[in-house]
């Protein structure tokens, strides 16, 4: 299978033969359960955070998206204050994603992920989050996935492109035989920063470096981005 670029020529199509998701605003939207519990902790120190701010914290590690909400309150912590905010915020988060069911997998990831299944095609997620695992278990999805590389297993945050170099060599496979998709800017860059093909979930606005940008999964064909080999 071959990835249909809409620079490329054809000559320089590449066998596809992995599929890697980022899963925070790819697979499941928890940027409303961050939000929520990042907007506690804000409410707690007595500054307002904004749906507008939180938009700052995608794709950013835990560890960093505290420091950004410390900034845009202007609060300045020690090392060991700032640990005990981000394991109280991630508590507060974790009892949200408990409460998850597979209602809420973004609409057309199950058929898409099937459809992969059913080309062969490997799959794995490339996320930053710590907490994955236990998204994933709550929608019933790790069924899908043969590789999981998630915040526990990696020390780079993307634009690093860590992530998905080890969710390739975990897969056995090359780089620039995977498909990334994602929803953020430092993830696209992260994908391209490892020499993979990526697909941006969202709007041209800000994902314009990947290859292709689509609105998301819903009646999406694989064949969108595949082209049978020949
Ligand atoms: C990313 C999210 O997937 O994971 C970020 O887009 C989040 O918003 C990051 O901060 C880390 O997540 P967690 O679950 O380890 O706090
Ligand atoms: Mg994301």
């Amino acid at each position: 299978m071959y990835l249909l670029k809409k620079h490329y020529k054809k000559e320089e199509l590449v066998d596809i033969k992995a599929l890697i998701f980022d899963l925070d605003g790819v697979i499941v939207d928890t940027a409303k359960y961050h939000y929520l519990a990042w907007k506690r902790l804000a409410d707690e120190i007595g500054f307002f955070f904004s749906v507008e701010d939180n938009e700052r914290l995608k794709g950013v590690s835990r560890v960093r998206s505290l420091e950004i909400l410390l900034e845009i309150g202007g609060i300045q912590l020690s090392e060991e204050e700032k640990t005990k905010l981000a394991d109280k915020k991630n508590a507060w988060y974790v009892d949200y994603i408990l409460k998850m069911t597979p209602d809420e997998i973004l609409p057309g990831v199950i058929s898409f992920l099937e459809q992969a299944r059913q080309k062969g095609l490997k799959t794995a997620i490339g996320s930053a989050s710590k907490n994955a695992k236990t998204i994933l278990d709550r929608i019933d999805l790790l069924k899908y996935f043969d590789e999981i590389i998630d915040g526990n297993k990696v020390s780079k945050a993307k634009p690093d492109p860590e992530v998905f170099l080890l969710a390739a060599s975990s897969l056995r496979v090359k780089p620039s035989e995977c498909i990334v998709f994602e929803d953020a800017e430092a993830g696209v860059d992260a994908a391209l920063n490892g020499n993979m093909h990526v697909i941006g979930i969202g709007s041209e606005k800000n994902l314009g470096k990947a290859d292709l940008v689509i609105s998301g999964f819903q009646n999406v064909l694989l064949e969108t981005f595949l082209k049978l080999g020949h």
